[in-house]
């Protein structure tokens, strides 16, 4: 019965509209759990499959193939569209991505260059054509950016950062350097986001993965009018997804910045949280991803505590509360899938 249900199930919840049971798609549900996910990689650099459109398209697919999830998100890196600015990115082994050249001065920030997403970036365009095609309407496809903090973290600090010196340096000593790089990030973001939408992405998730660093005084000060802006800037025909961890202290300013739906991690009530926001806003979340390590019995209570949460009300998106783990076991995810499945339908008849 599940498997013929509506195609737009995904969709609908983001427009919180009943649906017959609770759809649940994962972060980084491409990757490196996945056996066939690490066959590739053995060949191939991240980056070279980020880049190749036939080999990005064939990731996006490895999950919805075996997972029954009710909806892909295309294999891509929020760094990507920091390249094409002129800021040279690599992931060095073990590592996670670097940048070699930081960017900390204005003169810097002056050199940026904006970018043309279908020009610099045909890469991610042809991708989405690609697995839109393969998918033939079965499940919507996301598409996602980073949010303009977490992507200055990244290129301030040269990498990822415990304690964000050098980022909240910028925005507590030179205020007019700081803004004019979260503009700068922001011009290029709604390009970046809206060149998604025109090749055919469905839905959009704008991940402020490291804001929860910030007290809620600087979040409203130094990066909600950023975040808004690029939300407001981009094309309405499709949800946005705004997500962050570690953002419990933040969610009602989040909510204002913008976003059909709203992302949280697991450090916060799912039930409590969308009291919070609001029930004219939808919510994703929240399973903890250590959670998916097992055992499944302790996935289901899980489950239920979470679907038990959202209540049954319209607008709850199953997912994480961050990105899945590599040492994850395929089967734990494929019960959790079925378990959200099950439950949230049988509680809804
Ligand atoms: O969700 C998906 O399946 C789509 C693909 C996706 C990737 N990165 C692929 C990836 C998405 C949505 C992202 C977003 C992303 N990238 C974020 C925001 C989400 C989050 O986790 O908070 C961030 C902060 C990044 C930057 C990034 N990319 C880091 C810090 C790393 C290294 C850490 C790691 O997990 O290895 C990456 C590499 C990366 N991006 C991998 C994948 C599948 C692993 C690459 C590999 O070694 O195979």
């Amino acid at each position: 019965m599940i498997k013929s249900e509506n195609q737009s199930l995904f969709l609908k919840a983001c427009r919180r509209e009943p649906t017959s049971y609770t759809p649940i798609w994962l972060m980084r549900q491409a990757g490196r759990y996945m056996k066939e996910y690490r066959a590739l990689r053995k060949k191939y650099s991240f980056l070279e499959m980020c880049k190749n459109p036939r080999l990005a398209a064939e990731v996006t697919l490895q999950p919805v193939g075996q997972l029954n999830v009710d909806a892909a998100i295309i294999f891509a890196d929020i760094l990507l569209p920091l390249e094409p600015m002129g800021i040279e990115l690599e992931f060095a082994k073990d590592e996670g991505p670097v940048f070699h050249h930081p960017i900390r001065e204005m003169g810097q920030i002056e050199k940026l260059r904006t970018i043309d997403p279908e020009e610099d970036l045909s890469f991610l365009i042809e991708a989405i054509g690609v697995v839109r095609k393969e998918l033939n309407g079965r499940i919507p496809l996301i598409g996602f950016a980073g949010a303009p903090f977490t992507l200055a973290s990244y290129i301030i600090e040269g990498g990822h950062s415990k304690n964000y010196t050098l980022t909240k340096g910028m925005m507590y000593q030179s205020r007019q350097t700081w803004n004019r790089l979260m503009e700068r990030l922001s011009e290029v973001l709604i390009r970046y986001l809206n060149a998604q939408i025109r090749a055919g992405v469905q839905a959009l998730q704008l991940f402020d993965s490291w804001v929860g660093c910030l007290s809620p005084t600087d979040y409203e000060t130094y990066v909600l009018p950023y975040s808004q802006k690029v939300i407001e800037g981009v094309d309405k025909s499709v949800p946005l997804i705004h997500f962050a961890t570690t953002s419990s202290t933040l969610l009602e300013r989040m909510r204002r910045a913008g976003g059909e739906v709203i992302g949280v991690d697991w450090r916060v009530d799912l039930g409590e949280a969308w009291s919070r926001i609001g029930y004219d806003v939808a919510i994703q979340g929240n399973l903890d991803p250590v959670a998916l390590l097992g055992p499944v019995g302790f996935i289901e209570k899980e489950v239920k505590r979470i679907l038990d949460a959202a209540g049954g009300r319209p607008g709850h998106i199953f997912n994480l509360g961050h990105g899945i783990l590599p040492d994850t076991p395929v089967e734990n995810v494929v019960a959790l899938i079925e378990m959200v499945h099950e439950y949230s339908a049988k509680s809804k008849s």
